[in-house]
């Protein structure tokens, strides 16, 4: 077991759509470990493969609910049902120092496979509807800040470029 770099930012991974994982082995399920151990680490609630650099898809989670640990896993999934709106700050953990409000759907239904394979429907409301969101989307090659308003999202572009040409990103 051990941490794994967080892609950040420019990476070309993140903005692929990942693969569907074809099968759960033994191989998945150590990665699934590392990435709950890097996430917790960071920290953070959420965690796709393509930011740990494997474009497949399948993300952890972690909202932490009343402090406790309840790590989840989703393998291929689908958002099946969106109601409601949230006006929200966001951030991820491969957009360091950045967080910004965005519009997501309060409530969401997702269907998934959990780390055993079996099929898992997961009603989630505010932070976990959120954090769905935010997972699904970097499964699909989408980040956070692409929800945002033209003129912000050009405006965090250009604070990123500025940062990581001082080596602060
Ligand atoms: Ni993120």
């Amino acid at each position: 077991m051990s941490l794994m770099p967080i892609v950040k930012y420019g990476d070309a991974v993140l903005r692929k759509k990942t693969a569907a994982v074809p099968q759960i082995d033994d191989e998945l399920l150590h990665t699934i470990g590392d990435m709950l151990r890097t996430m917790y680490a960071a920290p953070g609630i959420g965690l796709a493969a393509n930011q740990v650099g494997l474009s497949k898809c399948f993300a952890v989670i972690d909202i932490q609910p009343g402090g406790q640990r309840h790590p989840m896993v989703i393998i291929n999934p689908v958002i099946e049902e969106r109601s409601g709106t949230i006006f929200e700050e966001e951030g991820c953990l491969s957009i360091p120092g950045f967080a910004n409000k965005i519009k997501r759907a309060a409530k969401v239904r997702v269907r998934a496979l959990n780390e055993h394979g079996l099929p898992v429907v997961i009603e989630g409301e505010g932070l976990m509807a959120r954090c769905l969101q935010h997972e699904i989307d970097h499964l699909n090659g989408k980040l956070y800040i692409d929800h945002l308003p033209l003129v912000s999202r050009l405006r965090v572009k250009r604070d990123i470029e500025r940062r990581r040409k001082q080596g602060l990103f």
